[in-house]
């Protein structure tokens, strides 16, 4: 007779929390209010992000960095798309850095991985998730997505300006990807105008390691940014 197995406690690896600074005023949407707040096909900006990032089974926890005075009422928009993954809430601070600092703050020490990501890329694909989650657990030390660059860029120089090679360019989105410890490191040399987390992690010496990124991982930033998720939510199309 064999041993008969009737159950396995399933163990959750790894523990993945995503930090969602959402404490910018949005003042480029002229919605006069915080971004996050705007409505977008009938539910907040906020909300569509949360879902997104909990598309991947693995995202245990969600921090909500907020405008003061929003903590509650954002983590319960956040909560309502979350699923079975908890929201706390804390306040943002006056840049998107220090928002960022303050939600690293209350994330548990036992967490394997951690994602930053703006709830303003609220249409970003599950598979970009997870293609952060994955290159993380496989040993980068920062991970973020990366887009090709579709512009011919030209960089202003003294008198004039010439063109950039853009085929070597990326585009960069979020969420981005860290070991807990390293972006812990990151963030206590601090640099309160950083406008991502994977260029603090640049200024430790380490690696930034690009995953593909997607179209609709853009940021909605502008009114016209806005209709574009509108249309694309619309017509429940999955590719950009
Ligand atoms: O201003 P920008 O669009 O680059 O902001 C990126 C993200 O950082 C947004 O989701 C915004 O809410 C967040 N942010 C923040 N705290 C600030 C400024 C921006 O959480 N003080």
């Amino acid at each position: 007779m064999g041993v008969r197995v009737d159950s396995v406690t399933p163990v959750q690896e790894p523990r993945v929390v995503a930090i969602v600074p959402a404490a910018g005023s949005g003042e480029r949407l002229g919605a006069g209010t915080p971004k996050a707040m705007v409505p977008l096909a009938g539910e907040p900006i906020l909300a569509h992000a949360v879902r997104g990032l909990v598309a991947d089974v693995r995202v245990g926890l969600v921090v909500l960095a907020t405008p003061e005075g929003l903590e509650e009422p954002m983590a319960a928009i956040a909560a309502g798309a979350s699923g079975a993954a908890p929201v706390v809430a804390v306040t943002g601070g006056r840049t998107r850095a220090e928002s960022v600092a303050a939600a690293l703050a209350v994330v548990p020490d036992e967490v394997d991985v951690v994602l930053v990501h703006d709830a303003a890329r609220c249409l970003t694909p599950a598979a970009v998730v997870g293609a952060v989650i994955d290159a993380v657990v496989s040993g980068a030390d920062a991970v973020v997505p990366g887009a090709p660059v579709v512009d011919t860029i030209r960089e202003v120089v003294d008198g004039g300006s010439r063109t950039i090679d853009r085929s070597a360019l990326r585009a960069v989105q979020t969420p981005q990807g860290f070991p807990l410890a390293v972006l812990r490191r990151a963030h206590a040399r601090g640099d309160a105008d950083a406008t991502d987390d994977a260029g603090m992690v640049e200024a430790l010496g380490l690696p930034v390691v690009i995953v593909a990124g997607h179209p609709r991982a853009f940021k909605v930033t502008t009114a016209q940014d806005l209709v574009l998720a509108e249309a694309l939510l619309a017509g429940g199309q999955q590719d950009g």
